[in-house]
């Protein structure tokens, strides 16, 4: 379908199933009102005074079974088909770990690169290899037309193939918890060449821009233990300005005054060092009061516990007094 401009050759391919079964219906449709109109005056009362009972009629039996038949096989045919293709990744796609977890996706490529974005090059196949950290989750990009399930300790896999330059969305399909409707993200695809200059560009390589030569405003570089906390899905559920989201907000977290619920007892805390270090270790042990125990154990490395740590200590309220 050239007119609607497809993303993907996936796209292409369910687009016509879609529109040949939109045509048959179309047709049909058409064809059974006049049909139905038809009759209504042709048989009406006044015209046709006596009803008239037909018993059977063989060559009628057998139009309407074969036409619906041999149209539904059609259906069938063209669908599984269709199905088989969007199922079966060429060999020499490049596979990329796709990891779904509340709220955020994370893309990791086979030579260790990971990403917040897809980036991809145009008209080259890639596997998605579709996975969950937590809870069930589902992977959707309207624009190639492909859609599968992300689940825990399973993995399923999908493909596509872009064919127009751009960035396209993808969203979270499956209600996952309270920001679901916030679980988006995007599919960049680039020239090839730009592709495989960040790709082979070693870890310092600048990602490829979504559109060629489209001026970007130049965002501010985040402090690494935010890009950390970002890799680690932390700032899904916590900010760093004080804006409220699932769980207290970084700013002024670091000398506090706060109630947390303990073992079912409320105590009052002053947040200090082994208090960030056992909230992040160890999350159910102690919630503050106020917030769900939604926070999950992340595995984090000791040195990029202390770096986080570290940082949390920066964003203390100024009139706090702590050590
Ligand atoms: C799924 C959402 C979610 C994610 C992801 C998450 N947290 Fe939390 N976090 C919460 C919630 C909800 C609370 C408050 C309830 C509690 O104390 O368990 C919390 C509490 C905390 C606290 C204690 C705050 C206080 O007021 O004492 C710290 C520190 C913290 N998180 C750090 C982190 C870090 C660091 C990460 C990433 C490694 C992280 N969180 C990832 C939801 C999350």
């Amino acid at each position: 379908m050239d007119w609607i401009k497809e993303a993907s050759t996936s796209a292409q391919k369910s687009d016509a199933v879609f529109f040949y079964v939109f045509a048959l219906s179309v047709v049909f449709l058409v064809f059974i009102t006049a049909l139905m109109i038809y009759f209504v005056i042709r048989y009406s009362r006044k015209r046709h005074p006596k009803a008239e009972q037909i018993h059977g009629h063989t060559g009628l039996e057998i139009l309407w079974t074969a036409v619906p038949l041999v149209l539904f096989l059609t259906i069938f045919y063209y669908g599984w088909t269709n199905y088989e293709y969007m199922r079966k990744a060429p060999a020499d796609a490049m596979e990329v770990k796709v990891n779904a977890r509340q709220w955020a996706w994370s893309f990791e490529y086979p030579n260790g690169k990971q990403t917040k974005v897809l980036f991809a090059p145009v008209n080259r196949p890639m596997k998605l290899e579709v996975r969950s950290l937590d809870v069930i989750h589902g992977f959707f990009v309207p624009a190639f037309r492909i859609k599968v399930d992300a689940v825990p300790s399973h993995t399923n896999t999908t493909w596509f193939q872009a064919t127009r330059l751009g960035t396209y969305d993808i969203e979270c399909t499956v209600i996952c918890g309270v920001d679901h409707s916030l679980m988006l993200s995007k599919v960049v695809i680039v020239p090839e060449d730009a592709f495989k200059a960040w790709y082979f560009g070693g870890p310092d390589a600048p990602e490829p821009k979504p559109v060629p030569d489209a001026p970007r405003p130049a965002a501010p570089v985040p402090p690494p233990a935010v890009a950390l906390m970002d890799a680690k899905g932390c700032l899904a559920c916590h900010s760093v300005d004080g804006k409220p989201m699932v769980g207290p907000t970084f700013k002024g977290l670091f000398g506090r005054r706060e109630e947390v619920v303990e073992a079912g007892q409320r105590r009052t805390i002053t947040v200090d060092e082994p208090r960030l270090r056992e909230a992040i270790r160890t999350p159910m042990k102690s919630v503050v009061r106020g917030y769900p125990p939604a926070m999950p154990a992340v595995a984090l490395a000791p040195a990029e516990l202390d770096e986080i740590v570290a940082y949390l200590k920066t964003l203390h309220a100024p009139a706090a007094e702590h050590p």
